[in-house]
């Protein structure tokens, strides 16, 4: 197996369309409460507006010869944008606006691997990859990541790079995860 990493022209993200669908379908078969919430979340309600929203976007696809097994997308945005809602989903702000100096955050947003790569070393370096990027912002020391319940795996694997959970939101629908400089 010999994966290379290639970031993604916002032209081409329809390449990770099914990736983005089976994230989706992915954290409804873990989650236990609220799993319905994900019935209305697909890559047209999810990708597309976030790519628009966002300030700048930054996906890399994992490949392994033609085939895309993997892609990471991280986004900076005004942390206005996470005032309520999420998809179809209506609710209070994600986080405390004032604990947050700057107008802009950074997210790691969606992150998928293909099941038979994960556990290869995949993940860790997309996301030092992704950090990488999203640590060039000087306009960027607060970087969140949101974890559906019950993905104990993705949860373990953020602890584990040094991020650190934050609070709830939803009801415990979602993990919200920071990096608290
Ligand atoms: C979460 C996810 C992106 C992580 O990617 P990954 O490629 O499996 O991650 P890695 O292989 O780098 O690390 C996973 C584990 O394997 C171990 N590992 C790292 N390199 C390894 C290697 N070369 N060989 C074997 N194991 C390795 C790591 O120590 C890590 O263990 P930890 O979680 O206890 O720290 C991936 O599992 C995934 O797509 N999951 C399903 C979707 C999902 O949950 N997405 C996140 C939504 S918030």
């Amino acid at each position: 197996m010999n994966i290379v990493y290639e970031v993604l022209s916002e032209e081409n993200i329809y390449s990770i369309k099914d990736l983005c669908n089976e994230l989706m379908a992915y954290q409804k078969s873990k989650a236990f409460i609220h799993p319905d919430f994900f019935d209305n979340m697909c890559f047209e309600t999810r990708m597309i507006p976030s790519i628009k929203s966002a300030k700048a976007n930054y996906i890399i696809a994992a490949k392994d010869g033609d085939e895309i097994v993997g892609y990471a997308y991280s986004t900076i945005a005004s942390k206005f944008t996470y005032s309520g809602g999420f998809a179809t989903l209506q609710c209070d702000a994600f986080f405390d606006f004032d604990s947050v100096k700057n107008e802009d955050v950074g997210s790691l947003s969606q992150f998928y691997i293909k099941e038979n790569y994960r556990n290869k070393g995949i993940g860790t370096a997309m996301f030092n990859m992704s950090m990488n990027w999203l640590n060039s912002f000087d306009s960027i020391d607060d970087i969140f990541i949101f974890v559906s319940n019950g993905n104990d795996n993705a949860l373990k694997f953020y602890l584990g790079k040094g991020f650190k959970i934050s609070h709830q939101i939803l009801d415990g629908f979602i993990t919200v995860l920071r990096n608290f400089n």
